[in-house]
């Protein structure tokens, strides 16, 4: 939820601002704006709407300097206006700053400044923070910033710049993602690491609490007691070409075609010789995992799906039993949790609010919380006992594809690892489904080739107010995730449900104008599913079925039928989902949605 940018050396601050801006842009786009210290004090520029309104403003009036921040908006605290985008200045004019997250103590602190004699012009939060670093400062901007952010309550990632110190900007960051990049004399703050990869991949990564200063000199940064303290330094080894388009027309699509990469990079190493599965991330002893008598899985979105994956097949593998909660419900409802609990965060982002506050009520009850996230150095790495990394690279389309199939990758090893450890899987079995799981790329390669009869099916459905996703088992979450995808993209109404369950209820939206989408690959419940399909289409519905290569009798049931390769029903998750992620995805592109993206979303909900 917004992206925060700033940049400190040689080059002109407005190029590297936009470019960085235009990688944040899926943090969010109700506004955007810079500012940008000349020789006249600081320049203000924003603009509502996507970027290219300020790209467009920047190249009509021209601000030189080659010190400046800027900020791309998510709406949270105020109506997405100029006047409420970033940054906000002082009353002087004399300091900027941008601001990702939420100040939750605004209004007290609002109240306070006006009384002092501060006016406010927008109705952020983020405009108190400009205010109180003014009221603190007295010649020392990294001074008057730490003495602002003691004051605040709630998250931010904030840069702050002042006219009267051209060469500095400080920045600070309490619950909300922020990265330095250590470019050849010249430094580059940032939300997220695609933006330095222009420039440098030696990253530092702040901890909560810490306050840096750039100046030409370097970066000095001190922790929230005042110590100057040396932060983590990591060396950045992806490719800038995984965080561009690479010749796909958008970036879900190309990641949507990563995915046989990121499933390969996430299994990589992870069967050992010994035939042992491995998973030292746990830092738990063979005994310890036996040891395991429940696990309680946290997620949002299509994380939480993935969660639904896991549970079907820890259950099924381990015999442990499974608990998936939304996040957002689990922080508030008590929780019992106890010491042979294992808690498991599932985040791509690594920054969901809703799931850092899950682990640390899950962590302060005595259990062990372990996350799997896609983004090294996010939040929740350093919030969890061990973490189990997804090796999806960048992930830029804020709708989630190639940091699901990776998430299910990495809880399918994690599953075997625990049924292995409790002896409640014969080794042979083991061996026989790591063969299947290992073969997943190539699996996932042989959906996509059959992308363009995807689109073809896409083609007829593209003036669809309403629809249904059905499956039984496993199939559940995809059809979850299938709905989650067409209604986030395409803004078509979606609603996924057991397909036993529909005749208690969602039966009755049936007609002929609400197409069902029918997860029905071979397993257990084939038979039903198809039972299923007959009663939705005795009501009129056109039926999409995702099936299995050579089960031609589907046909005499459903309108389409997207195929993927036969597997078993436990591995059928990732190819199942690949036919509803480009089914989602083409329905959108031909209503001419923004499928990169989509209206009122961000790609990390950094607030609750
Ligand atoms: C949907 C999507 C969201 C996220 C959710 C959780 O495509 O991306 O539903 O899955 O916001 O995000 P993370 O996984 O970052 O915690």
């Amino acid at each position: 939820m917004c992206g925060i940018v700033g940049y400190h050396g040689p080059r002109q601050a407005t190029d590297v601002l936009l470019g960085g801006l235009a990688r944040l842009e899926y943090r969010g786009y109700d506004s955007a704006g810079i500012a940008v210290i000349g020789d006249y004090g600081i320049a203000l520029l924003r603009r509502t709407g996507k970027l290219h309104h300020l790209a467009e403003a920047v190249s009509a009036s021209p601000v030189t300097g080659t010190v400046g921040i800027g900020h791309t908006r998510w709406a949270t605290h105020g109506r997405p206006t100029e006047e409420n985008a970033h940054p906000h200045a002082d009353c002087t004019g004399a300091i900027a700053v941008v601001h990702n997250g939420i100040i939750e103590n605004y209004l007290d602190l609002r109240e306070e400044l006006a009384a002092t004699g501060h006016v406010l012009r927008s109705e952020t939060d983020t405009e108190t923070v400009a205010h109180l670093v003014e009221s603190y400062y007295e010649g020392d901007l990294a001074a008057a910033v730490a003495r602002a952010v003691k004051r605040l309550h709630g998250s931010y990632a904030i840069a702050v710049v002042h006219a009267g110190e051209p060469g500095t900007i400080v920045a600070a960051r309490q619950d909300s993602p922020l990265v330095i990049g250590l470019g050849k004399g010249e430094t580059i703050i940032a939300s997220d690491i695609p933006v330095l990869l222009d420039y440098t991949r030696e990253v530092l990564v702040l901890e909560d609490g810490d306050v840096a200063c750039v100046t030409a000199a370097g970066v000095v940064v001190r922790g929230a007691d005042g110590a100057v303290r040396e932060p983590e330094r990591i060396h950045v080894e992806w490719d800038l070409a995984a965080a561009e388009k690479c010749g796909y027309e958008t970036f879900m699509l190309k990641e949507i075609h990563e995915q046989p990469t990121a499933i390969r990079e996430t299994l990589r190493g992870r069967m050992g010789a010994d035939g042992i599965i491995q998973v030292s991330e746990l830092a738990m002893s063979e005994a310890q995992i036996a040891a395991i008598d429940r696990v309680l899985i946290i997620a949002c979105g299509t994380s939480y799906h993935a969660g639904i994956v896991a549970k079907t097949l820890i259950e099924q593998w381990a015999r442990v039993p499974v608990e998936v909660d939304v996040s957002s419900e689990f922080r508030y409802r008590d929780p019992i949790i106890d010491a042979a609990t294992l808690v498991v965060a599932i985040t791509q982002s690594g920054e969901t609010a809703d799931t850092l506050a899950g682990v640390r009520e899950a962590r302060k009850n005595g259990a062990k919380a372990f996350a799997i996230t896609n983004v090294v150095g996010s939040r929740i790495t350093r919030e969890s006992d061990g973490v189990i990394y997804t090796h999806a690279g960048p992930e830029i389309g804020v709708a989630a594809t190639k940091t699901f199939t990776a998430q299910i990758a990495a809880i399918t090893v994690l599953a075997l690892k625990i049924a292995q450890a409790r002896g409640a899987l014969e080794q042979t079995r083991i061996a026989s489904i790591w063969d299947e799981v290992s073969r997943l790329p190539e699996t996932v390669e042989a959906v996509l080739c059959s992308a363009d009869d995807i689109e073809a099916c896409a083609r007829e459905y593209t003036d669809v107010v309403s629809s249904l996703f059905l499956g039984r088992g496993i199939g559940v979450a995809v059809a979850m995730e299938g709905a989650l995808k067409l209604k986030e993209i395409s803004y078509v109404h979606a609603e996924a449900y057991p397909a036993g369950e529909m005749k208690h209820g969602p039966i009755a939206l049936i007609t002929d104008e609400v197409p069902v989408v029918v997860v029905a690959t071979q397993g257990r419940t084939y038979e039903k599913v198809v039972s299923n399909i007959q009663e939705v289409r005795a009501r009129g519905a056109r039926v999409i079925a995702v099936a299995t290569h050579g089960d031609d009798e589907i046909r005499k049931h459903a309108e389409h039928v997207l195929y993927v390769p036969r597997t078993s029903e436990e591995v059928s998750a990732i190819p199942a989902t690949i036919p509803l992620q480009l089914l989602a995805y083409h329905i959108a592109a031909l209503r001419g949605c923004n499928v990169d993206q989509p209206r009122n979303l961000a790609k990390s909900v950094t607030v609750e």
